[in-house]
């Protein structure tokens, strides 16, 4: 039978099904390495403190330092029978330092507020990786702007050909999108990043133990303020997960647009082959399974944050072992964003667009008829009575098999007697699109002052640090 950290009060042995139902090993193998550091500070804090001797706070360094080198390098033995990575690491001790040396070490401490602690150190090692990957995304998607800044192609609401923009600005609106879920993880990151430990099971301790000490051994912002919500909490996991769900949704969006415009009916974009697969079937075809499957992935991430909301809900204070749920739907959500974004950001420079199918694309659609209105309402007409006007002239060229092109001045003025001897320079799209020289606009100066700035952010979030970056 394995000693079992609650021993004395238990006479018989667990039952097997019962030890593999409880366990949490597999997924505890992502918090091995944090939930060492944070034995390691609390360890410190417990000699510095006189709560243990110099003496045992120096094995029990040399000890954990010892498995900190095993999990490293994957020889650290997992011992299935020990239910969680806290039980593994505290037997491992006791091997290499003696059981009273190493029992020492859970002084003032519970497993939960240790996992909670872990959690959160595992929360800024693995988004620090995160918000690098948004970088180098958001870095793809600006450098695709610079490439394509005299592109113009429709802009589209409702799937409707709407109005023409630059191709550079359409790509930049996603960038906005990546770059605002980068903001949230370092504002979710604030939050969370906060010492815990000293709260014990649930009331703290009566050890004279020092918190603030533990927090800035580990390089946190402060501790928790009330120790029964220190383990009862689980906000922090909470805000990642909406934020990778958010995140997430941004990518579907970006990749429905890469299948739809791959598509024949589209064919506005061309991928190289290696974002591409074939049909073991279809011998013509070139699908982009990438951009579908990102898509698809959103869902196992959306499912993630539904999972620990509804494990979460009605939950009575403090701890509740369902709380040992949230952290297999927090390590796949995790990964599979951080999958997606990697795919993605090396995806983005395999796309060419087809100018030739942007260009015959604007010339059907009456995507200038907004302009003429707006030419109209220059000379004075109301926009609503311009709206009209123009309204029917669209009418009358749907009927006439034209386009807004095919019209010349006189045919104009027939509709209205306002139209001035420049109205036909307002169709033009590349004029249409730079007379929108406005803050947020797609005219050319504004967006290229919009790529500069961006690069700017970018390099500036770089000098800063992760952590810091708005
Ligand atoms: N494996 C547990 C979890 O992830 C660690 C904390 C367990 N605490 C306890 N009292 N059983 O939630």
């Amino acid at each position: 039978m394995v000693k079992k950290p609650w021993g004395g009060r238990f006479e018989g042995p667990t039952d097997a099904l019962v030890e593999a139902f409880t366990s949490s090993i597999e997924g505890d193998r992502h918090i091995a390495i944090d939930d060492v550091e944070g034995s390691l500070a609390h360890a410190r804090m417990l000699q510095d403190v006189g709560v243990i001797s110099t003496a045992d706070g120096e094995k029990i360094a040399g000890g954990l330092r010892t498995i900190r080198r095993e999990i490293e390098t994957g020889t650290f033995a997992w011992n299935l029978a020990l239910e969680d990575v806290h039980m593994n690491i505290e037997r491992r001790l006791a091997a290499l330092v003696g059981d009273d040396v190493a029992g020492r070490l859970h002084t003032a401490r519970s497993r939960n507020d240790q996992v909670a602690l872990d959690v959160r150190l595992f929360l800024r090692r693995r988004l620090r990786d995160i918000v690098e990957k948004l970088v180098a995304l958001e870095h793809a998607l600006i450098e695709k702007a610079h490439a394509n800044i005299d592109v113009i192609m429709p802009g589209y609401t409702h799937m409707q050909r709407a109005q023409p923009v630059r191709l550079a600005h359409h790509l930049l609106a996603y960038r906005e999108m990546f770059a605002r879920d980068r903001s949230r993880v370092t504002d979710a990151m604030k939050r969370a990043l906060v010492s815990p430990l000293g709260s014990g099971a649930l009331a703290g301790t009566p050890h004279p133990i020092d918190r603030e000490r533990v927090a800035s051994l580990l390089g946190l912002g402060g501790v928790t303020a009330n120790s029964m919500d220190s383990v009862a909490d689980r906000d922090a996991l909470l805000e990642v997960l909406s934020v990778s769900a958010i995140s997430m949704i941004h990518l579907s969006r970006l990749s429905e647009e890469i299948v739809l415009f791959a598509s024949a009916e589209f064919g506005f974009i061309e991928i190289e082959d290696a974002f591409t697969t074939g049909s073991s079937m279809m011998p013509q075809k070139k699908n982009p399974d990438v951009a579908e499957l990102v898509r698809g992935k959103c869902g196992r991430v959306v499912g993630d944050l539904v999972s620990l909301l509804v494990t979460m809900k009605g939950l009575p204070m403090t701890y509740n072992r369902d709380m040992q749920e949230d952290k297999p739907p927090l390590y796949d959500s995790l990964d599979t964003w951080a999958g997606c974004l990697e795919v993605t950001s090396r995806m983005i420079p395999a796309v060419r667009f087809r100018e030739d199918r942007l260009s015959n694309a604007l010339r059907e659609g009456f995507v200038t008829a907004t302009e003429l209105a707006d030419h109209l309402v220059t000379r004075g007409v109301p926009f609503r009575d311009a709206h009209e006007v123009v309204g029917r002239i669209v009418g009358h060229c749907v009927a006439a098999k034209k386009t807004l092109d095919d019209l010349d001045l006189e045919a104009l003025r027939r509709f209205h007697p306002d139209f001035g001897e420049d109205a036909l320079e307002w169709i033009d799209v590349q004029r249409a699109v730079d007379r929108r020289d406005l803050i947020g606009g797609p005219n050319r100066a504004r967006v290229a002052a919009a790529i500069d700035a961006a690069r700017q952010d970018l390099e500036a979030a770089f000098a800063a640090g992760w952590l810091t970056t708005t």
